[in-house]
């Protein structure tokens, strides 16, 4: 007998109550929680993570309300290759998404989940992306064997008894989404700390607007509001609903006096998307101030007047904690501090006894003298291993952050005059320039690269192109995709103004020719002051690009002469960087718009 039928059921969508009892029927679990996503039920559920060994508590006094877990180490990141979006055509997937036919696909995955949260709780996890009853928000409901994911998605999504009220309300559209770790146990069988799959699969039906994940435990592969939903069911959603689901962080930047003006920003992982959402101004800008919305996700809409409006649909930080620090992002430190969840990072110790303290790579100039590394293991400086995984996270509330906007959770969200996009290019690309229009912007979107670090198995330099950084979470063909981004302008009375930033150029000795981190505020400056028709600009081939005296320079030495070596358009560079444009589009040529090869003859002319 379930034991949830003795239970008061939370809810009365008889939809709901019907999927919950066939998944029921489908993983057998031993016992049935409906989240309510209170505090207690909170503290409990880390009180039982801390007897499983998946939890440690940190030293409340340093680290108040803070626990510390590691993976295991075949479950540390997001799954690429595991990652499929099993669209009716293949054709709708596109090229550039791992596709496998749906039926084929929902077999596969009622095999892998038959009976796999046997011996474990299946949690009922109603959640809203976007502030509970915002007219962007939207509404999943996540099944998971999981007690860890539970309480990661308390602090990354609205979750509980307020979402399952606005689903009794509204009859609303929800998103089905199914997780187990795969790690179903015998009857007196011993759990280990983080139970996992060595088999993953993590599943979109983008027509059906559903999500399974199987065999993982970590990020973005079990907190399935983020990438699984925000981003690729959302992307689906809102090519059908003419809006915009988007890789970006929203960020406000207030003058001294009290302008304040939104951007949106795109960038590929590990471009410092935190850092820039969180940036504090440097000396010579007294008085400005830039507020925090969103570091990684942004839904955008064209309100009734025609302007675009977006939220941050999440309202935690999931961030990468190695290079994180009171030097690299001060605001980020602070928001950590409390009741946040440390995840394959470093555990300090003396005389092989945990502290109850984290760190990581970056996190202080001195290492600790000795430390639990990521898998357990004692580290000191002189092991030839980091001590944190690269992958090493932290789960933070946004409404920790010093920054964090007070329109954050406006349910009418926040206006956008400009949208940046940008990636790591140590040659080719100038600090900043603005596209000549809509079009020419989806272009410099679309075509946007990064360059792979020398990690990336001995392609250094190889520009891996990433459009607005959407790559791995764009749910359907990347084509169709840049055609709805054309296609919104028709939706709007005044487009965002376009810009492409590169904060990683180098001289031919190698060296960075900007010092980034918070002087990336001068840029952000020009943005603005451009949006919204302050300051000058010179017309270059690719754009308008600022001249040395449209920038603000004051707190800063930095002549002409570096400036004008950080803005230059090389034509060699960028006859090679149209041509590395046509290898994407080949890719992608059947479902390619028009405008992208307009544009890209335009930007031939003109060179
Ligand atoms: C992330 C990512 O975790 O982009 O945000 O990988
Ligand atoms: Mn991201």
């Amino acid at each position: 007998m379930l034991e949830h039928k003795q239970a008061k059921i939370p809810t009365h969508n008889r939809h709901l109550i019907r999927w919950v009892e066939k998944m029921v029927d489908l993983c057998q679990p031993d016992g049935i929680h409906w989240v309510d996503g209170s505090q207690e039920e909170y503290d409990r559920l880390c009180g039982e993570l801390v007897s499983a060994g998946t939890f440690l508590k940190l030293n409340e006094e340093r680290w108040p309300g803070c626990f510390y877990a590691r993976s295991s180490a075949s479950d540390v990141a997001r799954v690429e290759d595991r990652t499929f979006i099993c669209s009716l055509s293949k054709d709708n997937a596109g090229p550039t998404n791992n596709w496998k036919d749906p039926f084929v696909m929902r077999k596969k995955l009622k095999s892998l989940f038959r009976g796999s949260m046997k011996g474990r709780t299946m949690y009922v996890l109603p959640y809203s992306m976007g502030p509970i009853g915002s007219p962007f928000s939207q509404i999943g409901v996540q099944l998971t064997d999981s007690a860890y994911a539970v309480v990661n998605m308390r602090i990354m999504a609205r979750i509980g008894k307020p979402v399952f009220a606005e689903i009794d309300k509204d009859l609303k559209r929800v998103v089905p989404c199914m997780h187990s770790v795969g790690a179903p146990l015998a009857p007196g069988e011993q759990d280990v700390p983080w139970p996992q799959n060595e088999t993953k699969y993590i599943v979109h039906f983008p027509e059906t607007r559903e999500i399974w994940s199987y065999g993982s435990g970590y990020g973005g592969n079990a907190l399935l509001g983020k990438k699984c939903f925000a981003l690729r069911i959302a992307s689906n959603i809102a090519r059908d609903e003419g809006w915009m689901a988007e890789h970006m962080l929203l960020l406000g930047v207030e003058s001294p006096e009290g302008e304040k003006t939104y951007v949106a920003a795109a960038f590929p992982s590990a471009c410092g998307k935190t850092n820039f959402a969180m940036l504090i101004p440097p000396k010579g800008f007294d008085g400005w101030k830039v507020w925090t919305v969103g570091d990684d996700i942004a839904w955008i809409k064209p309100d009734a007047t025609g302007h675009l409006r977006a939220i941050n649909p999440e309202s935690g930080f999931f961030g990468v904690a190695p290079g994180t620090s009171a030097k690299t992002n001060p605001n980020a430190m602070a928001t950590l501090k409390k009741n946040s969840i440390f995840t394959n990072v470093a555990l300090i110790t003396k005389n092989g006894v945990p502290t109850g303290d984290v760190w990581w790579e970056g996190m202080t100039d001195e290492p600790p003298a000795e430390a639990l590394d990521w898998q357990g293991k004692p580290w000191t400086p002189a092991s030839s291993t980091p001590a944190a995984h690269p992958n090493g996270r932290f789960t933070a509330p946004a409404s920790q952050c010093p920054s964090i906007d007070p329109a954050w959770e406006d349910p009418a969200g926040v206006p956008i005059a400009a949208i940046i996009f940008g990636g790591r290019r140590a040659t080719t690309m100038p600090l900043v320039y603005q596209a000549f229009n809509w079009s020419s912007g989806v272009y410099a979107g679309a075509t946007m690269g990064s360059e792979m670090t020398a990690a990336a198995a001995g392609k250094l330099g190889v520009v891996r192109r990433d459009p607005m950084a959407m790559l791995p979470f764009c749910g359907y063909h990347m084509g169709d995709y840049f055609r709805h981004w054309l296609r919104m302008q028709k939706k709007l009375k005044r487009t965002p103004r376009i810009f492409h930033v590169n904060w990683f150029r180098k001289d031919e000795q190698g060296r960075f020719l900007w010092p980034g981190f918070s002087q990336n505020m001068r840029v952000l400056k020009w943005i603005v002051d451009r949006a919204t028709g302050k300051v000058g600009s010179d017309e270059t081939p690719i754009g308008w690009t600022p001249r040395y005296d449209d920038m603000h320079w004051e707190g800063l030495e930095f002549s002409k002469t570096q400036f004008d070596q950080l803005q230059e358009v090389n034509h060699q560079a960028w006859t090679e960087e149209v041509m590395g444009h046509e290898q994407l589009f080949l890719l992608l040529h059947d479902h390619l718009p028009p405008e992208m090869i307009y544009e890209r003859e335009l930007l031939i002319c003109r060179m």
